[in-house]
């Protein structure tokens, strides 16, 4: 097979269209946390929703003074669509419930956590907190 034939076998495997659900995908991206939350402390048990919840509703006022909380773009209701506090665009719900595209592109998780988080505590968020979050809104 030419080097190309297998660069667009290997695209097609990994388009979304031909991958399962995107409950898999979110899987997928939980498994990956979970080892790299081990890696960094071998005392993880597993992500928790209670956790998840908490770092959500929590004023970190850490970051842009446009965003004390991640309820400032989300909303305390994360069924409901969001407001982007910094642009005044709309947002999709954050509940998988809602919109149930949400947490099943690494990529665009990946992005989303590193500036969210950055913008609402002043950090990153970790493994934990990351798979923590998308616990808690996979169950809403
Ligand atoms: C400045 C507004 C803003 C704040 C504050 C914010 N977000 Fe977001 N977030 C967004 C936008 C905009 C998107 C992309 C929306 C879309 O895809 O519809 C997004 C998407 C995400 C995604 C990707 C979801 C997906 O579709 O897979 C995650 C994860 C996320 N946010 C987590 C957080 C967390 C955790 C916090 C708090 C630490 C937070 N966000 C705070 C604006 C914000």
């Amino acid at each position: 097979m030419t080097r190309l034939a297998a660069a667009a076998l290997l695209a097609l495997v990994l388009s979304p269209a031909t991958l399962a659900a995107a409950d898999g995908q979110q899987a997928a991206i939980l498994d990956a946390y979970a080892a790299k939350a081990r890696a960094a402390d071998p005392a993880f048990t597993g992500f928790s929703a209670a956790r998840g919840e908490a770092l959500f509703r929590r004023e970190w006022n850490g970051g842009d003074p446009r965003t004390p909380a991640c309820t400032s773009c989300h909303t305390a209701n994360p069924k409901q669509p969001g407001r982007n506090a910094k642009t005044g665009r709309p947002i999709d719900p954050a509940a998988a419930s809602a919109s149930p595209e949400r947490y099943a592109d690494p990529g665009k998780v990946e992005k989303h956590f590193s500036r969210d988080c950055k913008s609402v505590l002043g950090r990153d968020c970790t493994a934990i907190e990351r798979g923590d979050h998308i616990t808690f809104m996979a169950g809403q």
